[in-house]
Order: C-alpha cells, then structure tokens, then sequence
C-alpha cells in the first residue's frame, strides 16, 4: 500500500493526506495558500514534527507561487506575513520553526533579484527540505540497528512513521529498518491517548509494512515490561533540548519512569533538525494544551459529564536522566547529552 502523507503538485497545490480520517478513509485534502496549511497543522490534518516542519515550508512556497507581488521585496514581504500565520499553527516541535526560518534564510539570498527566481528558490528549499528528511530517517534506522537485538519485544508510543514524516518515518523507521534486515521484532503499540496516534495510525502503518504488534492501553505498558520480557522502548521527540530533555507525545515522560524502573533502554529517535541548542532544559519547552474536546468526546460521541474541566497537554517533557541515548542520523549520542549533543552538531 503506497500513500504520501505529503506532496507538491507542480501546479502549485500542497496535498495532504488528511489523518484524521485514517484507518478508515483515505482522503486527500489540497491547500492553495499558508493560512489553509497553518489550520491542516493546527487541526492535525497533518501531525508529527518533521512532517510539520516540510508542510510549513511547503506553506511558504504556496504562498511565494501565488502572490501577485511584482517585486522581489513586495515578495519577502508576503513570506514574512506566511511565516508569522504558520507559527503560530503549533508551539512544541521546534521542525516547524527551523523549516520556516531556513526557507527564509534562502529567500533573504540578495542574488535573488527577480520574482521568479525567488519563488523557484523557495520551492526548491521546501524541496529539499523533504528529501533531506527521508535520507534522515534512513539513516537513524541504520545507525539503530546494532541497539535493537533479533526477536525484540519493542515499545513505541504516538506515531513517528511515514505519517509523522515526509516518509519512512523516525521511531518507526527504525522498527522498519530492524524489520527489513530480516530481525524478528515485536511491537506493542501504545493506543496515545486522546488522539490515538498509535491506535490509528501506527497500527495501520504496521499493518501495511507486515510487521507483528499489539495494540495496547497507554496505562499497559508497565505491566508488560513487569510482566513479560521487553527489550526496549524508541518513541520521536518534538524537541530535544541542550541538555537532553525531550518533549514528545503526551504520556512519552511516565513511559520512560517506568522503563527506568523496569531496567528497560529507552531512545529517542530525533533528527538533528528536532535538537535546539538554544532551549537550555526542558522547562524552557513551550507545550501545547489542545482543545477540551479531544478528551470529552470519542469520534464524536461525548464520553465524560457535561461541563467537566479537562487538561489536554499534547506533550510532555521527559527528563534526560531517563533517556538511555538519543539516536540521530549523524550518530547515537549518550550522556552527558549536554556534552555530547553540543558535539554531535558541532560535526
Ligand atoms: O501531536 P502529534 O501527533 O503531532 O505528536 C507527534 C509526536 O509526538 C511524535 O512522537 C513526534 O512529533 C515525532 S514524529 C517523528
């Protein structure tokens, strides 16, 4: 089964694989301008932080191919207004800013003296940015591979996979990569409450690629490493700070206590455009807090008493102490992380 979760289309639309239909309907959504593609990331047509992060930039380029500006000033101008609407779609995962700021960066080139070449650089970086994102994603599969023994028993919450990313995905391209070099490996899927990131779409994703799993409640997965042999849990980030706090995926923090406690490897699957030197802890990590809804009611249906308060973070920080090593397409990287990181993306 072949799907994308994004795509240009050369006649200048974005087309987005719309994930809150997912498993049950396929339906493909195209956006023609960056306010549309600001709200597809808000309302979690798309999801995931590097997919966020090339959607964003690809935002940018639908508004640098549809402006009326007839000046390359008049132009930059209207990428400025764009990017300031598309960050402010989702706070957390840092991909959505460092995309926005590198297309930005390209577009403030002075050779580019012309409306057209600015606009054919524009699309080009949104291009590259979602190449170097599967080349990415390989390469931390690769680079996992000696951390995953055969017949492993893995934990993994959210969903890191090809829906997460431009394609292949991080957490879940790592399973992939285990998986596709012939080691048995055994998923139990965290479901991710409230929007069922893992129920839905990891399940779906593992299905496809053949790979056994369970689905199981968030609140299991201690019990399973209490109780049966597991071998290690690998979930995404949405940003890993300095000195190796991670935010990711609400419940990704009491999932790691309890690998603590079990005596069980917990990795963090980021590409280095996840890591942001300039966020010092965790603490500094502006997380989201998502509408009341997606706790009260269950497709549609309202499952908690009228009125009721909600809390909805939609991350978490999960403190570098619990993190066995951070894997990365240039490497895996072990404490001390502040260290180590700073190492890492000084290479
Ligand atoms: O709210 P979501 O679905 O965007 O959250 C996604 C996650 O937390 C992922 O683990 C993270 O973005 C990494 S995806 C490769």
């Amino acid at each position: 089964m072949t799907y994308r979760t994004l795509e240009w289309l050369d006649d200048g639309i974005l087309r987005l694989l719309d994930q809150r239909e997912l498993p049950a309907r396929t339906v493909y959504l195209d956006y023609t301008d960056a306010a549309g593609v600001a709200e597809a990331i808000r309302e979690m047509v798309v999801r995931g932080a590097p997919a966020i992060g090339a959607t964003a930039a690809y935002g940018l380029a639908l508004a640098a191919v549809h402006s009326d500006a007839t000046d390359p000033d008049g132009l930059r101008a209207a990428l400025q207004a764009a990017a300031e609407v598309l960050r402010r779609s989702r706070p957390t995962a840092v991909n959505l800013f460092g995309a926005i700021d590198r297309v930005l960066a390209r577009a403030a080139d002075p050779a580019l003296a012309s409306v057209e070449s600015l606009r054919a650089a524009v699309l080009d970086e949104a291009h590259r940015i979602a190449e170097e994102d599967i080349a990415t994603n390989r390469q931390i599969g690769l680079n996992a591979l000696p951390l995953v023994p055969d017949r492993a028993t893995i934990i993994h919450h959210c969903n890191t996979g090809a829906l997460a990313t431009v394609d292949y995905g991080t957490a879940l391209g790592i399973i992939r990569t285990a998986h596709e070099h012939g080691k048995q490996v055994y998923v139990l899927v965290d479901e991710t409450r409230p929007r069922l990131q893992g129920a839905r779409l990891t399940s779906w994703e593992l299905k496809n690629l053949g790979i056994p799993h369970r689905v199981i409640a968030d609140g299991a997965s201690g019990h399973y490493m209490r109780t049966q042999h597991v071998d290690l849990c690998v979930v995404g980030c949405d940003r890993v700070a300095a000195n190796g706090d991670t935010a990711n995926k609400i419940g990704t923090y009491n999932l790691a206590v309890v690998a603590h406690e079990n005596g069980v490897p917990f990795y963090i699957a980021a590409p280095t455009t996840t890591i942001d030197l300039s966020t010092r802890s965790g603490d500094e990590i502006e997380i989201e807090e998502r509408p009341a809804r997606e706790m009260t009611h269950i497709d549609g249906v309202q499952i908690t008493p009228d009125g009721v308060e909600v809390g909805n973070p939609a991350f978490d920080v999960t403190p570098a102490r619990y993190i066995t090593a951070i894997i990365t397409e240039r490497g895996v990287v072990y404490p001390p992380f502040e260290e180590n990181l700073r190492k890492l993306l000084a290479k």
